[in-house]
């Protein structure tokens, strides 16, 4: 049995205290704007507090936990969507658990728009180094923070600035 299927039940008990605290640190990174997708949303508990989003999670038991949620049962190495359908990804402390992290993040790459925005956190043990060398070989820019016992890695959209008009 998948491991995440196994702990699905008491999993909201045991984590969503320290997750809400390590969202409240990084929520305010990035903007949100768009449609996001939420790589291994799990029970959904930081997924709800994004407005139109989409979660993704390889538990069917952690799926089961998301109430009024648009989830889909997929893994982050092959998401099951077009290229460039998303203005955002997000994911919360879930590459770690990853078995593919190089084929996640090409994923990634893949399924956000050009100009979209990232944020990413990741447990801080020994897969970091991994998660940290993928991220950077695929998207330039990315800055670099700590909360808690996550790792952020996040790209803001880059804002035009209107040109003023002189007449
Ligand atoms: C530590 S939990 C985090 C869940 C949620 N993001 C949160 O903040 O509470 C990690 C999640 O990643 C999911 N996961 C692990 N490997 C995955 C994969 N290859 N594809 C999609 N989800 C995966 C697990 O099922 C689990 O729900």
């Amino acid at each position: 049995m998948n491991y995440y299927d196994s702990i699905a039940e008491g999993y909201d008990e045991l984590y969503e205290d320290e997750q809400l605290k390590k969202w409240e640190k990084c929520k305010a990174l990035i903007n949100f704007n768009g449609v996001t997708l939420d790589v291994g949303c799990g029970t959904g508990f930081i997924t709800k507090k994004i407005r139109n989003v989409i979660g993704v999670d390889s538990s069917i038991k952690m799926l089961k936990q998301c109430k009024k949620l648009r989830v889909v049962l997929a893994s982050a190495e092959n998401l099951p969507f077009r290229k460039e359908s998303f203005d955002t990804v997000f994911s919360f402390t879930a590459l770690q658990d990853v078995d593919n992290i190089r084929k996640a993040v090409i994923e990634i790459k893949r399924v956000l728009r050009k100009d979209g925005e990232l944020l990413i956190t990741v447990l801080d043990k020994k897969k970091i180094s991994i998660v940290r060398s993928e991220l950077n070989k695929k998207f330039n820019g990315l800055k670099e923070e700590n909360i808690g016992k996550d790792v952020v890695f996040f790209k803001q959209r880059r804002i035009q600035h209107r040109r003023q008009c002189t007449s």
